[in-house]
């Protein structure tokens, strides 16, 4: 099963950004976790703060991969491309983000990626990615 995770602008300084909101792991430790918690498991990972470049990869994965966890993260507030690319694909995307959106600012109640989305784990903190890949699993 080959899945990928995908992550938007500003994800790149976890560990450093907010830590009362978004904690204070790296990305790419809990990632190399993820990967020993599910070998079976083709898993990828990339990151572009650019949302050009998001979309280039939804595209390229999104007719033969398995699975897609977006967090788009400010995008996904804003980017109708993002969500017409979810749209678009094949490939089954589950919508996260390691805070709670709806406990925030009334801007982030807003997304264009949950409506075409298969699923949506929300306010987890960086284990909404893990459950995200177990729904993959059933
Ligand atoms: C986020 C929530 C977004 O509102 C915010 O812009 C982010 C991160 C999250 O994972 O909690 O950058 O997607």
């Amino acid at each position: 099963m080959k899945i990928i995770i995908i992550n938007g602008p500003n994800l790149n300084l976890l560990g450093k950004r907010e830590p009362d909101v978004y904690g204070s792991e790296t990305f790419d430790s809990f990632f190399n976790q993820l990967k020993n918690d599910f070998p079976q498991i083709e898993l990828s990972y990339f990151h572009s703060n650019i949302e050009g470049e998001l979309i280039d990869k939804i595209q390229e994965v999104g007719f033969s991969y398995d699975g897609i966890i977006l967090n788009a993260a400010a995008y996904t507030h804003t980017s109708i491309g993002i969500g017409d690319a979810v749209k678009a694909i094949a490939t089954p995307v589950i919508e996260v983000h390691i805070s709670n959106t709806f406990a925030r600012e009334a801007f982030r109640h807003q997304s264009f990626i949950s409506p075409n989305a298969k699923g949506i784990i929300i306010g987890f903190g960086l284990q909404s990615y893990k459950l995200a890949l177990q729904s993959f699993l059933r």
